[in-house]
């Protein structure tokens, strides 16, 4: 009985020690192309990193090889569809794509489908048309943009003052924008003065700017603004953290003291924000969740790549953070739609 009980112990030895390499023998090799607007873009950067370090992980656990091709779309858009087509050339057995313009995806998607090739689309949300043309491989993995507008203006109503640095009853902001067309930009630009309008009256200061989530515009917007309206400007909103970044640095600048006479808000939660945050220099911004976001487009891609259909929208939430442990990275779960219980969502919520 011993003697059995021995071998037996000895036989599971040998299966635990050889368990990772049989199974690595039996795993498949996928080849991903995976297409980035641009990899100037400190959000987009720290998506992709994750997203190629959670594919690792999942490698690690589950014995398939994914082999990520990453592509720099250097925000063109007839740059990324040659780098897309060529993808399709070559037979990857799935896109995962970060499109420069969402405007075009139907092109994309149907050249895919041409080929059998699923598609997962990330960040830049596609119209619900895009999402119809092939229903069960084509998905989007994102996050409802509305919300990051209406988490901004709650930021900024939520202060003592709300905004209102010099007691005159309006809140004197400026607006610097994403890129045009873009739905975040849009949506973050209606939604955030929308809500805050609901607490208390807003000016906006001159046109909206469009800094193109781009720090350096950021700061340049500023910079001017701060000249040409010194302290009648109490709030700058920005579409991102990136171009909040310059802001930053154009109030210091100027010689203003952001939390108290002046706010900035941004979206993002960017890693050197979230430091600011922790010493009270920013004022708030919407934690983008890079790490769910990345981590539910590979399980979305995986199902993908085991032949499963899936479902048009996969949506994760933005999450308000005044403070560094509003903005912690955890796994959630994602909520899963049909277009038409989207639509119905957003119809409820928005009025749109
Ligand atoms: C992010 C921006 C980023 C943009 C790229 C947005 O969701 O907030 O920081 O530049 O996506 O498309």
């Amino acid at each position: 009985m011993k003697k059995i009980v021995l071998s037996l112990l000895a036989l599971m030895m040998v299966l635990v020690s050889y368990a990772p390499t049989q199974v690595k023998a039996k795993g498949k090799t996928y080849e991903i192309g995976v297409a980035i607007y641009q990899y100037n873009d400190n959000f987009m950067t720290l998506f992709r990193n994750e997203l190629a370090s959670y594919f690792e992980e999942l490698g690690k656990k589950d014995g398939n090889t994914y082999n990520l091709e990453f592509q720099d779309g250097k925000n063109d858009q007839a740059t990324q569809t040659e780098q897309l087509n060529n993808f399709i050339a070559q037979g990857k057995d799935l896109l995962i794509a970060n499109l420069v313009d969402p405007t075009g995806a139907d092109q994309v998607i149907l050249s895919a489908q041409n080929a059998n090739i699923p598609v997962v689309l990330i960040n830049r949300e596609p119209d619900a048309s895009t999402m119809k043309l092939w229903p069960g491989k084509t998905t989007y993995v994102g996050v409802d943009a509305r919300q990051s507008g209406v988490y901004q203006g709650e930021i900024i109503a939520g202060l003592k003052n709300h905004g209102d640095i010099n007691g005159d009853g309006v809140v004197k902001y400026i607006m610097i924008q994403g890129d045009a067309g873009n739905v975040d930009a849009e949506q973050r630009t209606k939604y955030s003065v929308e809500t805050l309008n609901k607490t208390i009256k807003t000016e906006m200061l001159g046109e909206a700017q469009r800094g193109n989530w781009d720090q350096a515009k950021g700061q340049e917007i500023a910079a001017n603004a701060l000249s040409q309206y010194g302290d009648d400007l109490e709030v700058i909103f920005s579409n991102n953290d990136g171009m909040a970044l310059g802001a930053v640095q154009a109030i210091n600048g100027a010689g203003r003291k952001i939390n108290k006479d002046i706010y900035v808000v941004g979206v993002d939660a960017l890693p050197e924000v979230v430091e600011l945050l922790g010493k009270g220099e920013f004022t708030g911004t919407v934690l983008n969740d890079h790490f769910n976001q990345s981590h539910t487009a590979a399980e979305v891609a995986i199902k993908l790549l085991n032949g499963e259909d899936v479902s048009p929208y996969f949506w994760h939430d933005y999450v308000k953070a005044t403070k560094p442990e509003d903005a912690e990275l955890k796994r959630l779960d994602y909520r899963e739609e049909t277009i038409e219980e989207y639509q119905t969502r957003i119809k409820e919520a928005y009025g749109e």
